[in-house]
């Protein structure tokens, strides 16, 4: 089948404006839009600017917006698509070229959370063991894969992009409900800042975004419930 790609085009470089471009190119149903942008950058333009590594859902890379939706290149079928397919990129962040952002504040956003083990006990000989239960308190946040399709989607990032972002809290929440870790006070206690995340409006575009089914308004909430435990000690249940 032949189909109808929409690109939006930009090249900071350039100090050009803007534009859209459209390729008709030769796809089957099965087909993923990454496909139909190789399919472009390979016959019909190779300055066509995108990222993918994985091709597989994992490394996050290929988030974009696919017909006004944020999602993973890799992931999208043609077939579920209503044509013509049209493809932007992530809102919020500067565009470096077509669908290529500058990611730079994402992983800043991402580091001031403390995305990693705080702990003062010392390594075990093999691994650091877990109740099951205990895991299942932040499994789904386990799952992100940093593609930044739930804070690029987010309206209280776009209104102030000092805000902390989804993506970072759902790092955060990681961390957080681990028993094994000791930085649960230190984490939140960034969170509760002007920029942390009481800036969420509970708005769900960050959970409708998310590639990986991770439910990111609910981890928004317990973080948020987390700090209101920790201000308010005298306000816990029981
Ligand atoms: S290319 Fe890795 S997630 Fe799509």
């Amino acid at each position: 089948m032949r189909v109808a790609v929409r690109v939006k085009r930009f090249d900071a470089s350039a100090g050009t404006a803007p534009r859209w471009d459209q390729f008709e190119v030769e796809a089957e149903p099965t087909d993923r839009v990454l496909d139909c942008l190789h399919a472009i950058q390979w016959y019909q333009d190779g300055t066509l600017g995108f990222r993918r590594s994985c091709g597989h859902g994992i490394c996050g890379s290929d988030a974009m917006l696919i017909n006004g939706r944020n999602r993973l290149a890799c992931k999208v079928l043609v077939k579920d698509l209503t044509p013509p397919i049209t493809v932007e990129p992530m809102r919020g962040y500067p565009v470096i070229k077509d669908l290529i952002v500058d990611m730079q504040g994402f992983f800043d956003q991402h580091r001031a959370v403390k995305p990693y083990l705080l702990t003062d006990e010392p390594p075990p000989l093999r691994e650091r063991r877990q109740d099951p239960k205990e895991q299942e308190r932040f499994e789904d946040t386990t799952k992100c894969i940093l593609c930044g399709a739930c804070t690029t989607s987010c309206p209280s990032f776009w209104a102030n992009s000092e805000y902390v972002g989804p993506a970072a809290i759902v790092q955060a929440h990681r961390f957080i409900f681990d028993s094994r870790d000791q930085g649960q006070t230190a984490r939140l206690n960034i969170l509760a800042k002007e920029s942390g995340v009481f800036r969420c409006r509970t708005i769900f575009n960050c959970t409708e975004a998310c590639p990986r089914g991770i439910n990111v308004t609910k981890a928004i909430t317990q973080v948020k419930q987390a700090i209101l435990k920790l201000q308010f000690p005298w306000k816990r249940r029981g």
